[in-house]
């Protein structure tokens, strides 16, 4: 097969792509068709790594208002919506939801996503029903599944056993929150505890850390001094963050060593953060997302995420990553020209690190002809003009597509 005349992550020459048994045989200007060969035009469109979602709760998505609704909008009448939703949360209705979200990110130009599966539930429901539908989906998009304890480790009864449990299940990575659990010292006692699970059994680390307005709330350090002496280093995650927000700058410049040494990646969630955090102030009112832009700076990996999709801590959302950047950039102040054009990265390369998804992700000859073609000719205007994903190829096969709605303007 043939793609013609995509622009490559923004490349202002235009190239062609020949696919060949899954991989991208070739990439050069002006290929000829061999006979018999697809071609499928594509002059002047964008050509890009595929979409990753790098933190999502697929258990938990599409549940918004069941049984009742998320009045506050806080992050904790979350939890207590969700802890109701739970008790009547089977293995089908957890596969029903999920294949429909699965759907509607693909149709976005996702195909690898990781999702925190909680394991606060006696019964491990979702966790066996997200097992299963990791090697269901398998051909369609990479799921990776994170034993993520809603309700804390040390503070819910047999926390430990249930993420060791989950684990052994085949979890590929350890969670924590530590911020929830009971007092300061069960957050430590929990870090320490997913860090050492991850060691006991060479999984990933992907911790929602302290998000929180709370100032004083300090897991990350515990988290980021952990992977730098365990050596887990860039095999750990600190997820939200969202209390960075709120430290003193003598702090996060003491901080910020620690956090270059570590290693670890960042993952920011904008729509969901700007909506969550800052609900207990009066005026000024806190964005509570982390600091995106100076992480960046120090070189440190950053990616967003969308966190929630229709559920008791998010009411919209239909699984687009373009969304997400377009939220994220504006919170985090990071409009400059050259910041938009990069911003795609956030959502893919910068978000294959923490995934940890290695060299054969991208455009290039040899790997997977994985890749996704948009209706502009450079991000910074399918951003903008919220393009759509015209198709969606999965190792050499075509896994979603779309044509554009025509419209007219009749002045
Ligand atoms: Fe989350």
């Amino acid at each position: 097969m043939l793609i013609k005349g995509v622009h490559i992550e923004n490349r202002p020459e235009t190239s062609d792509i020949r696919i060949t048994d899954g991989k991208f045989e070739e990439i050069a200007p002006d290929l000829v068709p061999r006979p018999g060969e697809e071609v499928i035009d594509c002059t002047g469109k964008l050509a890009l790594p595929p979409f990753i979602e790098s933190h999502v709760h697929l258990d938990t998505c599409l549940t918004a208002g069941e049984p009742v609704w998320n009045q506050s909008g806080t992050l904790f009448e979350g939890i207590q919506c969700w802890s109701l939703r739970k008790e009547t949360l089977t293995k089908q209705d957890v596969k029903d939801r999920v294949h429909r979200a699965v759907r509607m990110q693909a149709r976005n130009g996702i195909q690898f996503v990781r999702t925190h599966v909680d394991v606060t539930d006696p019964k491990l429901t979702a966790m066996e029903a997200l097992l299963e539908l990791r090697e269901e989906l398998r051909d369609t998009i990479d799921i990776q599944v994170v034993a993520f304890p809603q309700e804390g480790i040390d503070s819910f009864p047999n926390g430990r056993q249930l993420m060791e449990t989950a684990v052994k299940m085949g979890a590929d990575a350890v969670g924590a929150i530590p911020h929830f659990e009971f007092t300061r010292e069960y957050a430590v006692d929990s870090v320490n505890f997913c860090v050492e699970l991850a060691e006991k059994y060479d999984k990933l680390v992907d911790v929602h850390c302290d998000e929180i307005d709370d100032e004083q709330s300090r897991g990350l350090e515990v988290l980021a001094a952990r992977a730098y002496e365990s050596g887990l280093k860039d095999r750990v995650t600190a997820s939200h963050t969202t209390a960075m927000h709120s430290y003193n700058n003598a702090y996060v410049t003491k901080l910020m060593r620690l956090l270059k040494l570590s290693e670890i990646n960042f993952v920011s969630n904008p729509l969901v953060n700007t909506h969550l955090q800052g609900r207990m102030d009066t005026y000024p009112k806190r964005r509570g997302i982390t600091r995106v832009k100076e992480l960046l700076a120090e070189g440190i990996n950053v990616s967003f995420g969308h966190d929630d999709i229709f559920d008791p801590w998010y009411p919209l959302g239909t699984g687009n990553m373009r969304d997400v950047v377009f939220m994220g950039l504006h919170v985090c102040q990071m409009m400059g020209c050259q910041e938009i054009m990069d911003s795609y990265k956030l959502v893919s390369t910068n978000a294959a690190r923490t995934l940890h998804l290695g060299d054969s992700y991208g455009i290039k000859a040899g790997n997977p002809a994985s890749f996704i073609v948009l209706d502009a000719d450079n991000f910074y205007n399918a951003l903008n003009q919220k393009s759509e994903v015209l198709y969606s190829f999965k190792n050499g096969r075509m896994i979603a597509k779309a044509v554009p709605a025509a419209r007219e303007v009749l002045f």
